[in-house]
């Protein structure tokens, strides 16, 4: 049975309209997890609104399609340098064109990056700007750079304020006057009595996937931490291949969605069935009885910080007029930055610290972002055991950053809790980036990964195992692991000592928090420097894994001593310096 995953309806609700100039303009998005298909949607509603009329699809929807009518704008997105899943065709497209071809489209790009990913830091958005432009078209307004590791919302903003009249000025067209009237509410909400028939809503997406295994690989006797080692059945029909990710999409913990169904005054178990405007995309569900607990459990986000947009909503629904300076006072720069980014401080926050708020339910639905699935380096390889997965997951959980209460991250809290015999929706993500073991088991690998890092190697050891088992040869393989102290998180102490003495892999451990000495991975590479450089130049390929935004550089600045800037360059070129990073907390 599949569960239905929040994607945006690129179809609005046919709308009744007045006369308007009805200038073309086709909104674009590269996107995996959503943010770049948000902002594309908000593009491609407030250009309806003033008048336009709007096409809102992913790239490779429109690959080879692009039209010299009125604007084309496009959002997109990055990954380890590489495009998006929906972006890949139309930039090969692009790559593709004569020069010249697309003389007549205008054009402007948005960049959704992190520069957690230094080197490759809007490499896409960068591409598709300059090879639209090579290929012959006009970019008519600056591309914009959003930079979700500071304030990727605020970036938006300061691109997006201008852009609608200045491709209006460009086209020689007049925005609709109406255009900056608020709009209608997306949602209305309507309290219904009796439970829905069917509580699943159609669609594709994850698979429930039952929970084998659930434990604890901190030793919680000396640790305040936890990782958990998850092991899923995995459905009939569904496979992967060591170096792919589990993407689960998470529900939200029991107590913070009462805490938004008490600020809202809903009776416990109290349903609602949702309508949605004419002429506006809805992404919840609409004209089905539905929980309210469920809504806010499985659809949308609750603890992200708040954004300026939202914040000045909140201060529009509050006559109160004491309240309401305090929340506009919180959109000036410095205040926003130290109060709600640095704290992250969310919507429900702000509306339990401002009761005088006056926020209807549908305009709280509205403004929140859609539940993104999130991505775990599978643990386990399928040549061990073809039926079941495992992922390595460190629990985010500790005292809050606005200094009230516990902050527990949504998927690793909503992971942490699933007893085996639960359930989980999740899907097998392929990884894009090259992260598969080479085809030859006798060709040398090189593996780093502190912390949870060390998930997809794992799978890799066991790969390996199996394949020896089967009397094949295998080449060297190292593998850097490092944790902070030897009694307290050494996760897979035992099974990685197993495959160390039985020849599958050369171990080295660096303890960054034991006997007074702070050691980490990259120092014992240099340590290791010669027979590093050995199994490089006889082939070796480098992976590395974990925290993007420090360990990663710091790695990859130890490896560069010892092969050379230029060879460092020179293999990941090759696909032979190959990553699965995330960014840091
Ligand atoms: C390609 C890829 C592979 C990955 N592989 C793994 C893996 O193998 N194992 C793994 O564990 N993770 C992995 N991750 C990370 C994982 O996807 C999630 O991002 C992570 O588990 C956090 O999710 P969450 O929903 O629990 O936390 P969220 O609810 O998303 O919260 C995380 C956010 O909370 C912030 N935060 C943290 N502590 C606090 C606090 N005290 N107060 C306020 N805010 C706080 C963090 O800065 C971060 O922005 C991977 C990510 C990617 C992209
Ligand atoms: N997306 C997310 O938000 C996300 C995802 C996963 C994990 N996390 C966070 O990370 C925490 C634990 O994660 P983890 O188990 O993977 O790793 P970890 O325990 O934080 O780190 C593993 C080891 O790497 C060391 N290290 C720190 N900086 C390094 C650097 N620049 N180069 C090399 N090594 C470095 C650490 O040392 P020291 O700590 O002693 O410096 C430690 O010994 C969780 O509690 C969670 O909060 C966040
Ligand atoms: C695995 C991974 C790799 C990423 N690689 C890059 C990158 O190479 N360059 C960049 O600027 N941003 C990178 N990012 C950041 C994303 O592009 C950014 O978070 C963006 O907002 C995601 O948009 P989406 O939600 O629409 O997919 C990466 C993020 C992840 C999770």
């Amino acid at each position: 049975m599949a569960l239905w995953i929040p994607t945006l309806s690129r179809k609005a609700a046919p709308k009744k309209k007045a006369a308007s100039h009805g200038t073309a303009l086709t909104v674009l998005f590269g996107s995996n997890m959503g943010t770049a298909e948000e902002l594309a949607r908000s593009i491609a509603e407030a250009g309806e609104a003033q008048g336009f009329t709007t096409t809102l699809a992913s790239l490779d929807d429109q690959a080879g399609k692009l039209l010299a009518e009125g604007a084309v704008a496009i959002v997109c997105a990055s990954y380890n340098g590489g495009p998006p899943d929906n972006a890949g065709a139309f930039l090969k497209s692009l790559r593709e064109a004569e020069p010249g071809s697309l003389k007549g489209v205008r054009y402007t790009v948005f960049g959704c990056g992190n520069r957690d990913w230094a080197s490759t830091y809007q490499a896409i958005p960068r591409q598709l700007d300059e090879l639209l432009a090579e290929k012959g078209a006009e970019r008519i307004y600056a591309r914009g750079e959003g930079d979700a590791k500071e304030d990727l919302d605020g970036h938006f903003q300061a691109w997006n304020e201008p852009l609608l009249p200045a491709l209006a000025e460009k086209l020689g067209v007049k925005l609709e006057p109406d255009g900056t009237a608020p709009h209608e509410p997306l949602y209305q909400v309507q309290a219904v009595d009796k439970p829905p028939a069917n509580l699943l809503i159609g669609g594709a997406g994850a698979l429930p996937m039952r929970v084998l295994v659930n434990r604890e690989l901190q030793n919680a006797a000396k640790s305040e931490r936890s990782t958990r080692h998850i092991e899923v059945l995995l459905p009939d029909g569904v496979s992967y291949r060591a170096g792919d990710h589990l993407s689960i999409v998470p529900q939200n913990g029991a107590a913070l969605v009462e805490r938004a169904i008490r600020r809202f005054g809903f009776v416990p178990g109290a349903h609602v069935m949702l309508a949605a405007a004419e002429g506006r995309r809805a992404a919840l569900p609409v004209g089905e009885a539905v929980a309210v607990h469920r809504l806010l459990s499985d659809f949308v986000e609750l603890q992200l910080p708040a954004t300026r947009k939202q914040i000045q909503t909140l201060a529009q629904h509050t006559r109160c007029p004491f309240t309401r300076p305090k929340l506009e006072s919180l959109l000036d720069e410095e205040h926003f930055r130290s109060e709600i980014l640095a704290k992250r401080t969310s919507v429900l926050d702000l509306l339990e610290l401002y009761p005088a708020c006056e926020l209807p339910f549908a305009a709280f639905l509205e403004m929140l972002p859609l539940m993104t699935p999130r991505y775990y380096s599978i643990s386990s390889s399928p040549i061990a055991d073809g039926t079941r997965c495992s992922i390595t997951a460190a629990v985010v959980a500790g005292p809050a950053r606005s200094g009230s209460g516990v902050y527990e991250g949504v998927c690793t809290g909503h992971l942490a809790r699933q007893a085996a015999g639960g359930t989980v929706q999740a899907f097998v993500k392929e990884t894009k980036v090259g992260f598969r073991l080479p085809v030859d088991p006798a060709a040398p690998i090189v593996m780093i990964g502190p912390g949870t890092g060390v998930a997809p190697f794992r799978g890799f050891l066991r790969e390996r195992a199996a394949l020896k088992a089967q009397g094949r040869s295998l080449g060297a393989a190292m593998l850097f692991f490092g944790c902070r102290h030897p009694e307290q998180d050494f996760i897979y102490a035992d099974e990685l000592a197993e495959h160390a003495r039985a020849g599958i892999v050369d171990l080295h451990v660096a303890f960054s928090r034991h006997d007074g000495k702070k050691t980490y991975v990259q120092d014992l590479l240099k340590d290791q420097a010669d027979r590093v450089r050995v199994l490089i130049e006889q082939g070796a390929i480098v992976y590395v894994c974990g925290d993007g935004g420090r360990m990663e550089p710091d790695v990859k600045r130890a490896l560069a001593a010892i092969h050379g800037e230029a060879g460092v360059a020179k293999l990941a070129a090759d696909n032979r310096y190959v990553l699965d990073v995330w960014a840091g907390s």
